[in-house]
């Protein structure tokens, strides 16, 4: 079925565009008060994910709400590592936790061999294909995970953690069961984002929000192979976004997908002297120009928009939006981005 508004598909393969298509990161929840409504009708975040109805009616929030030119799923990355046996948390104000972690070779019974995705991650797919019904085709559905190396940091941490060191340290005292992990992580990834497709998403992005914290070899070796993996297994459009891989770039415009995500450190044309055509890059604002002022929001957004020298982006923040951000201060960025003609 066409889409009434396909415009973030057309940019993501280098058709033409009469205008650059916008969406946030974690738009669905967190800033809407539409969003934190349904959210308090249940015990917390984990039913709202695991519930397909209600999960489907918050990714359609923002659509109706801010007029996003892509929805994506109501999920986390951690779900996988939920299905794979090592079962989350979510600790209101505080975030993720999980109860047992990977440290060395026997934690590895505590994951399951040869997952069905299709029924441990069920909820996830029905919420995708409701989500495609209550969207009648306005715009494109986006599915996701979480990157091998940061699900990694998840299941030998167990929780957040500013430097990530328990996790990091594995790759110098125990390679081999790193690689054991991130390896497991990738099939059951492929199977999950291929599932996902299946199920109606029309396109899929992957999160790598500590690749910032590895060496430019240590994420060759622990990152980027595996990302690569996925990539070349996964067809369609495909968004790979490393979050402060800074020396890596060169390397992610090798990949075989359509986008490359950048955050707001990055600079747009240096990537895209990278890349040349060969890749439509998405970002990248800073999130904290949407505390700003309405005169600031668009002032800032133009000095992006003008630095763009192909048709070839998705625009979006550098990172994921903060909670306490202004509803009204999202639609002043979306719409200075629908309003200005390439
Ligand atoms: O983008 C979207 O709107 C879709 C939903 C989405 C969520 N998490 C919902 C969520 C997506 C794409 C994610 C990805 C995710 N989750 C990442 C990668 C992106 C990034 O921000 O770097 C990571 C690292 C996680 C893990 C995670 N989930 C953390 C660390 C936390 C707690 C801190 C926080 O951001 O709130 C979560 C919770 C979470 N995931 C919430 C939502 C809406 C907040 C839960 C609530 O409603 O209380």
């Amino acid at each position: 079925m066409k889409l009434e508004n396909d415009l973030y598909l057309r940019a993501s393969s280098g058709q033409e565009i009469e205008r650059y298509p916008v969406w946030l990161m974690r738009q669905a929840g967190r800033i809407l008060p539409e969003y934190r409504e349904v959210r308090a009708s249940v015990s917390g975040f984990k039913e709202l994910a695991e519930t397909p109805d209600l999960a489907s009616e918050v990714t359609v929030q923002p659509v109706d709400l801010l007029g996003v030119d892509a929805a994506i799923i109501f999920s986390d990355i951690l779900v996988v590592p939920d299905a794979m046996g090592l079962t989350y948390q979510m600790i209101e104000k505080k975030g993720p936790w999980f109860e047992k972690t990977i440290k060395n070779e026997s934690d590895l019974a505590l994951i399951d061999n040869d997952i069905d995705v299709e029924d441990r991650l069920a909820y996830v797919l029905q919420a995708i294909s409701l989500t495609k019904r209550k969207l009648n085709n306005r715009v494109p559905l986006i599915g996701f995970a979480g990157a091998p190396w940061t699900i990694l940091c998840y299941m030998v941490e167990g929780s957040g953690s500013k430097t990530f060191s328990q996790t990091r340290k594995l790759l110098y005292t125990n390679s081999q069961l790193a690689h054991e992990l991130l390896q497991r992580i990738t099939d059951v990834t492929i199977a999950y984002l291929k599932a996902q497709q299946r199920h109606g998403a029309d396109a899929l992005q992957l999160f790598d929000s500590w690749a910032g914290i590895l060496g430019h070899n240590q994420y060759q070796e622990f990152g980027m192979r595996y990302i690569k993996q996925i990539v070349e297994a996964v067809k369609g459009p495909f968004t790979v976004f490393s979050k402060g891989a800074y020396s890596s770039l060169s390397n992610l415009m090798d990949l075989p997908c359509t986008t490359i995500g950048l955050d707001w450190n990055m600079d747009m044309a240096f990537a895209r002297s990278l890349c040349g055509e060969s890749k439509t890059l998405q970002g990248n604002l800073d999130p904290c120009v949407l505390y700003g002022s309405e005169e600031r929001i668009q002032s800032e957004t133009f000095k992006m928009l003008k630095s763009f020298k192909s048709p070839r982006h998705i625009v979006n923040l550098g990172h994921g939006v903060y909670p306490d951000i202004h509803p009204e201060n999202v639609k002043t960025f979306i719409n200075t981005v629908k309003n200005y003609e390439i």
